[in-house]
C-alpha cells in the first residue's frame, strides 16, 4: 500500500526514532509499503517517520541494489564528498551537502538477522541521508545552496 509522505513542518520527521524490537507482520507490512511508496516516489531512500512512523527503519534504492535496514548503525564513515540533494520530504528542492565517501553499517533484515553492508559514493550519500532521518535531522540543516529544483 502506497502511504503518505510526509512533508517538512510534520513533527514526526523531528523525532529520534526507536529500534524496532519485534520482528513481525507489521514490520513486514511497514517495509513492503515503504518499498512501494518509494518505487512510486521515484526515490533513492525513504525514512520510516517520512511514513509518520517513528521507528529505525529505511530503504534504500539505488544502482548497487534495493536494500532495507531496520535498526541501523553506523560501524565507521571514510572519505568525504560533496555533491547535490534532495528529500522526499522537501518537495521540490536540492542542495549541497558534504557526506563520508564509504561507510559501513551493520543492520537487521526483516526477520531480525543482522548483517553488515559497505557502501560508497552515492550510495553512502543515501544510506547517510536515510540514517539523518532517524534521528530528527533534514539534510536542509546540513545543506549549503539550498534552491528551488528546475523542472
Ligand atoms: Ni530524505
Amino acid at each position: 500500500m502506497i502511504r503518505e509522505i510526509l512533508q517538512v513542518g510534520s513533527p514526526v520527521l523531528r523525532e529520534k526514532c526507536k529500534p524496532v524490537e519485534r520482528f513481525d507482520g507489521e514490520l513486514c507490512t511497514l517495509l513492503d509499503d515503504m518499498k512501494e511508496t518509494l518505487k512510486k516516489a521515484n526515490g533513492a531512500g525513504l525514512a520510516a517517520p517520512q511514513v509518520g512512523v517513528p521507528l529505525r527503519v529505511v530503504v534504500v534504492d539505488v544502482e548497487e541494489g534495493y536494500f532495507e535496514l531496520v535498526n541501523p548503525v553506523f560501524v565507521w564513515q571514510k572519505g568525504e564528498q560533496t555533491g547535490p540533494e534532495g528529500c522526499l520530504s522537501v518537495k521540490g528542492k536540492s542542495g549541497i551537502v558534504c557526506r563520508p565517501e564509504r561507510v559501513k553499517v551493520v543492520f537487521s533484515d526483516r526477520k531480525g538477522d543482522r548483517y553488515s553492508l559497505v557502501a560508497r559514493g552515492f550510495c553512502a550519500r543515501a544510506v547517510c541521508h536515510e540514517l539523518d532521518h532517524l534521528d530528527g535531522i533534514l539534510y536542509t540543516d546540513k545543506a549549503k545552496n539550498i534552491r528551488d529544483e528546475k523542472e
